[in-house]
Parts: structure tokens; sequence; C-alpha cells
């Protein structure tokens, strides 16, 4: 029965003139699968990277990328590949496959390679393309989504933080910050990054997002890094920037709304009631003085907040609003705290609610013109030669009342009266004698003289 079949398989062709087709003078290419979207197609003289399959006519494989477990690099149509393969290649898109058909004076020809390919071989490739580029491609840099404001755009020495997906041009996956659950965070223009990335990232506006496709001479070259890129890989890189900022920069500081005939404002020192909201600049909440019932409160330049909010705060009065910009080195840092990543900008929308005037550094009290000279006998309200803790709270709560002096201003006047006493207490006896009782002044005077 084959046999017979076979036989007039033969007597057709012959009938029709075919009986003796004789080798392929071309390629034959059959573009079994062409991808949707095709933007660029290989050139002569492109570099392209591969993988194939080489068999017989007879499905016997002579060769193949992926037992080397590596794809093949090279320059296309020049004459470094079989002409078979040369011409075969050219056009392609990437991620399409071909099955190409090449006559022996294509390939290997009437010699063949000894061991490998016999004589007057005709070889069948089944191929893929996963990268084309060209040695004088350019990074190309496609703004994917920029906010409407970009009052300021990533300059050399700039320290950005943001987030990537890294593709190959095939679309694999080779690397993403997501899988990481941080940031990237680097300086850009100063050699930490790829060379397209830093040029990539030129320009770019805080919440802007692009597409940076970097040709390997200007990411990883002929010899790729770990077992994610391969040598000659096209690296796509999509970013987002969450933040940057130049370690140079002060705080920022908006005043939204000023009350009219302001006329006094904080200074270091005072004591300070104020509510605000603190994000990250891709807005991200932190932090809310309105999730607390009271508002915050603070002795400024005591170093209790971070340093970029103690100037921020400085110079405002009651009533006023503020929308601070805080680099970190001014806020928490390269190593960030509780709740905040590490080298964030932080935004602060700030608003004053209360300010009373402080007392230098290291006093509870002071008086407001000269103290009255024979202090102690004053202090002594019962005239009984010492002054219990009742006694001075007294005296000292009058002192104020009558604006003769001032306390350190705190949440809690009466502890600072306790302290107050506490120092004066030098014996820890539960009250001061006319021995004990010194003025701050006078004790840091005779301070001095000792270390003198
Ligand atoms: C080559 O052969 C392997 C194993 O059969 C197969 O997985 C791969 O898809 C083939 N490659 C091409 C380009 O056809
Ligand atoms: C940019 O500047 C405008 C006007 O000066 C201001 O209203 C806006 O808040 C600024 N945007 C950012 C992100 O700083
Ligand atoms: C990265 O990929 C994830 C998942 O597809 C996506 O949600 C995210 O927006 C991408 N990020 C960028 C910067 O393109
Ligand atoms: C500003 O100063 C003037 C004159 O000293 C005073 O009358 C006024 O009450 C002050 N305003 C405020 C808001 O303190
Ligand atoms: C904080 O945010 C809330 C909600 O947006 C707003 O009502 C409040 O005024 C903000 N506080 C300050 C100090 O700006």
């Amino acid at each position: 029965m084959a046999a017979g079949s076979a036989a007039l398989l033969l007597s057709l062709l012959g009938a029709l003139g075919l009986s003796d087709p004789g080798p392929l003078e071309d390629v034959v290419i059959e573009r079994y699968y062409i991808p949707k979207v095709c933007l660029r197609e290989a050139q002569m003289g492109d570099f392209i990277r591969y993988h194939y399959n080489g068999t017989f006519k007879d499905g016997k494989k002579f060769d193949s990328s992926y037992d080397r477990g590596a794809t093949v690099a090279g320059v296309v149509g020049v004459g470094r590949l079989i002409t078979g393969m040369d011409r075969g290649l050219q056009g392609m898109c990437v991620n399409e496959r071909r099955h190409l058909i090449v006559p022996p004076h294509l390939g290997y020809g009437s010699i063949g390679v000894a061991g490998l390919i016999p004589p007057d071989a005709t070889l069948y490739f089944d191929v893929v393309m996963l990268d084309i580029w060209n040695k004088d491609d350019k990074l190309q840099i496609t703004t994917l989504a920029k906010p409407e404001h970009c009052n300021r755009t990533v300059e050399n020495s700039d320290f950005v933080r943001y987030h990537y997906n890294g593709t190959l041009l095939d679309g694999t996956p080779f690397d993403s910050s997501y899988s990481k659950d941080s940031t990237y965070d680097t300086y850009v223009g100063t050699g930490w990054l790829i060379k397209g990335m830093d040029q990539g990232l030129q320009g770019v506006c805080i919440g802007e997002r692009r597409r940076v496709v970097v040709p390997p001479h200007l990411a990883y070259g002929e010899n790729g890094v770990g077992n994610k890129i391969p040598g000659s890989a096209v690296l796509i890189f999509d970013v987002h920037i969450i933040d940057f900022h130049n370690p140079d920069d002060p705080v920022e500081i908006e005043t939204v709304h000023r009350p009219e005939g302001c006329n006094v404002t904080t200074r270091d020192r005072d004591f300070i009631r104020y509510h605000y909201n603190c994000s990250l600049l891709d807005g991200t909440r932190l932090f809310s003085s309105h999730d607390y019932e009271k508002p915050q409160e603070v002795t400024l330049g005591a170093n209790k907040v971070i340093e970029g909010l103690n100037s921020g705060l400085l110079g405002m009065c009651v009533g006023e609003r503020r929308v601070l910009i805080v680099p970190p080195h001014l806020g928490h840092g390269e190593s960030g705290a509780r709740g905040v990543p590490g080298s964030a900008v932080l935004r602060f929308e700030v608003e004053l609610i209360s300010l009373e005037e402080g007392v230098p550094e290291g006093y509870l009290f002071i008086w407001h013109g000269d103290p009255p000279e024979n202090l102690f006998e004053q202090m002594d309200l019962n005239k009984d030669g010492q002054i219990p803790a009742d006694e001075f709270s007294t005296f000292i709560k009058t002192q104020v009342a009558e604006g003769k002096g001032r306390l350190m201003p705190s949440s809690d006047p009466e502890k600072v009266i306790a302290d107050m006493f506490g120092n004066q207490d030098r014996n820890q006896d539960g009250r001061i004698t006319a021995e004990e009782l010194k003025l701050k002044s006078d004790e840091d005077r005779e301070k001095v003289h000792e270390e003198l």
C-alpha cells in the first residue's frame, strides 16, 4: 500500500514537470508566530539575541542553543552567520518565531562540518527572537504619566527613591523593587547606577512614571550580570518616582494662611500647641495630630521634634497654616523611623493653635525685672524662717499673676514649680532655708568662679 501511493505521488509530480526540484535556491521562511506589537524588525548590522533548534530533514537535532543553556547573540546580515541564517533572521520582531529551511549552499555547502553536519545537508531551524539593538541606539525615554505640577526635576547628585519593574525586551521580568517591598534609593548621575539609568532619570519629576529602554552598552554589556540578565540584553525599566531631594536642601516652607495683624511669632524655647498631618510625597499619610484628642505640644528648640519640623514651626503666628517639605537629613535620616521609610522626604501640614513665650534654656522661671532684694523674707509668707512647698508655690503663682515673672511654659505648671522647689530644697527635707535659697543666675556665677 505505502509503496503504491509513493509511486503515485511521484508520477503526479512528474506530470507537472517537478520530478527533480533540485536543491532550494533560497532560504524558505515560515513566520509561524508574529506578535501583535512589533516595535522593531531586525535589520542588517543589528545585534540580536535568540534561541534556536537546528535539525536535519529527518528531525534529528544537530545543534540547539537550549542545550548550552544560553541564548545566542551576534550581528545579523554581515557574514558572521551562515548566509541562510543571515537572510532568514532579517526582519524578525522580538518574540517572533520562524521556521527556516536552509539549502546546503547557504549553509555548510558540500563540505559540511566534520562530525556534525554531513556534506550537502539541508538544515531546518526553529528560531525565536529575544532582543534587537544597534550600537548606535540611544537611550529611549517615554513618559507614561506626569503630574500636573512639576516644580522641580531631578538633576545630577540628587538622591532619588523610586519603584521599578525591570523586564527584557521579550517581556521576561528580571527584577522589581516591589518584590523587595521597598523603593530603590540612590544618587543620580554619580556612577552608582548603570549609565542608562543615570541618564534615564534626569529631568524626572516627583510622581512621574517613565519607561526607560536601555541598550546593553549603557547597561550590563556583553557579559550581563547574575543569572537574570543575559549578555547583550536590552533592559526596560518602568519607573515610578516617589520622591527625591538634594543633600543641600533646606526645609521648604509655604505659608497657606497667615492671619491679619500677626505680630507675635514663635521663637526658640517657646511652648506651642499645633496640629499637623504628616505624609510622604506620594500622598501616603503617616501621622496626624487629629488622630488624638488634643493638639501636639512641644517646646521649640528642645530637640523634641525633628530639626526640619522645628525650623518650619519658627516665626509662625497663632492661626497660621503652613506646608513644610522636610528632606531626610533634617528628618529621620537614612534609616528612617517607625513608620517612616529611610531617606524619605516628608510633607507636613501644620497649624499653630497656641503659643506661650518661653524661658532661656536651663531656667524654670525668670523675673521680668530685677528679683526682690530680700527674696527669702518675701517668700516666707508666715515668717517662720522656712519655706515649705505650699508657701513656695503660692509665692511663685502670685509673681506670675502680678506679671513680675513667668514660668517655663509647659502643660503642667504645678510640675515646674515642684521641680523648682526640689532644686532649692538642697537637703531634700521638705523645706527651703535662707542658706539654701539661691537664684540660678547667682549659682551660675558661682560655678563660673569655681571653674576659674
Ligand atoms: C527548541 O526545542 C525545545 C525542546 O524541544 C523547545 O522547548 C523549544 O521551544 C524549541 N525552540 C524553538 C525556538 O522552537
Ligand atoms: C508647585 O508650585 C505651585 C505654585 O508655585 C504650588 O501651588 C504647588 O503646590 C507646587 N507643587 C509642588 C508639588 O510642590
Ligand atoms: C510594576 O508592576 C506591578 C504589577 O504589574 C504594577 O502594579 C506596578 O504599577 C508596576 N510599576 C511600575 C513602576 O510600572
Ligand atoms: C499687634 O500689636 C499691636 C500694637 O502693639 C496690638 O495692639 C495688637 O493687639 C497686636 N496684635 C496681635 C494679634 O497681637
Ligand atoms: C489635616 O488633614 C485633615 C483632613 O484632610 C484636615 O481637615 C486638617 O485641616 C489637616 N490639618 C492641618 C493642620 O492642615
